[in-house]
């Protein structure tokens, strides 16, 4: 990878599917770990956010930056909040240069849409661009079960060049907290894009270390 494309931002996209705590240390994980971030949060997220957590996250940007740094508890990286709708922002353009996007989580609205070419909102408009470039898009869709469409609009996005990821556990590094789980899930999801955002017990066969 060459040294321009090392230092471009991660776009972090937050859409209104169930799973917000996901997104939530997504974030911190990257801004611990000194990344570059944008980040957008979807209408219906913010949503969401309201209905699972009683949570009122700012739409607008500057409002927004605070409230994350806030709840993240973490001064490092850098944060740049887009407005849900802003299809005026940077990276709306393919021009700008970022490392790649992820889609945590990802309703079936955005999925639909987003396989049909349709930007409604900055969200897909920024997937949308990540698809014509060729830059790694990493959708987690959440939803269960799967209708057809679902399956459909899927298969689309992965023949488009998306990364389907969903945020499906596993029991073999032994969890004892959800947060171990919530853990594993997003640097699984990160492991997508080559990034390490923190140590993982990973398997390494029967014969492996045992769990502590
Ligand atoms: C509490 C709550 C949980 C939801 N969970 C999901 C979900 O897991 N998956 C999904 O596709 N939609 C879910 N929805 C519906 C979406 O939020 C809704 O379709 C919304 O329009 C999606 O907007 P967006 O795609 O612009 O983010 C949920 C809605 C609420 C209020």
């Amino acid at each position: 990878m060459n040294p321009t494309a090392q230092r471009a931002p991660i776009v972090l996209a937050v859409s209104g599917a169930s799973a917000q705590p996901l997104a939530q240390r997504a974030l911190q994980l990257l801004l611990q770990a000194d990344e570059q971030v944008e980040l957008v949060v979807s209408r219906g997220a913010i949503g969401v956010w309201q209905a699972e957590l009683g949570i009122r996250v700012p739409s607008e940007p500057e409002a927004q930056e605070r409230f994350w740094r806030e709840r993240t508890a973490c001064g490092s990286g850098t944060l740049l909040c887009h407005r849900w709708n802003d299809q005026a922002a940077a990276i709306a353009s393919g021009s700008h240069r970022t490392r790649g996007m992820v889609i945590l989580p990802c309703s079936m609205g955005a999925v639909g849409r987003i396989a049909a070419g349709v930007a409604t909102d900055l969200l897909e408009r920024c997937a949308d661009v990540h698809l014509k470039e060729g830059r790694p898009l990493v959708i987690c869709p959440r939803e269960t079960p799967w209708n057809l469409v679902h399956l459909r609009n899927l298969t689309a996005l992965a023949e488009a060049g998306a990364r389907i990821a969903p945020p499906v556990p596993a029991w073999y590094h032994r969890p004892t907290s959800l947060e171990e789980m919530v853990d594993f899930l997003v640097i699984r999801i990160f492991d997508n894009l080559g990034m390490s955002l923190g140590d993982l017990r990973r398997w390494e066969g029967p014969a492996g270390p045992p769990p502590a």
